[in-house]
């Protein structure tokens, strides 16, 4: 076997498990970003997208200062939705029997950003006051240039900035959800992404993280 055989593609299951973050470039197989792309476009022509809210359930607000995206929950209505949550639905179950998770469910949004539009730092889960347990994001613009900007900026949990991240299509994010705080940085081009998040049954001193 020749050194370039024995190199294995990105695992984000191994990276979650040693580094609890993971970015791997073509997890998502370009004819499926194609796909969500012309799915994308369908709801937005039928207003299908909504302003962002920011918190969880009835505590749920919109914040323009803190996100300026427009979403639409995932419902697995398309082959190309389906495609992409088989492929999450492997990824649950190498996350579980590699780093012992739990992970019980996904829930996921495609997110369009116009130019000029972010989303402030925010950690996605607060210990003990949260489902999600690991974050995914899925970048669906074909071609990004960098002088463009919108990267996806990782901290710490220190808060120091760690990497940047940029939107280019079929990359994967993934992250323990209540230890990187994150930033959308704006763009000069529309920005398409999918956000999700693994999710475990717990019981938050009554409390349930509502489904959306
Ligand atoms: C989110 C989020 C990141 C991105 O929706 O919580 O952080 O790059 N999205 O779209
Ligand atoms: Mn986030």
């Amino acid at each position: 076997m020749s050194s370039a055989e024995q190199i294995s593609p990105l695992d984000p299951v191994d990276l979650i498990y040693q580094h609890g973050l993971a970015i791997v470039p073509g997890f998502i197989a370009a004819d499926i970003c194609t796909a969500l792309r012309a799915d994308i476009r369908q709801l937005l022509e039928a207003g299908e997208f909504r302003q962002a809210g920011v918190g969880r359930g009835a505590a749920q607000q919109t914040n323009q200062d803190i996100r300026r995206d427009r979403i639409h929950w995932l419902d697995g209505s398309t082959p190309a939705q389906q495609a992409y949550l088989a492929c999450m639905e492997e990824y649950r179950i190498a996350l579980n029997s590699r780093c012992f998770l739990g992970l019980l469910d996904y829930e996921a949004h495609f997110a369009h950003y116009n130019p000029g539009e972010f989303y402030r730092k925010h950690l996605d889960a607060f210990q003990g006051r949260s489902n999600r347990r690991v974050t995914t994001v899925v970048y669906l613009n074909d071609g990004w240039q960098s002088e463009w900007g919108g990267e996806l900026e990782i901290f710490t949990a220190q808060d120091e900035s760690l990497l940047k991240v940029e939107p280019q299509a079929g990359t994967l994010v993934s992250f323990l959800s209540d230890e990187f705080p994150h930033q959308v940085l704006p763009a000069t081009q529309p920005r398409l992404s999918i956000a999700g998040w693994f999710r475990i049954n717990q019981s938050l001193a009554g409390v349930i993280d509502p489904a959306r």
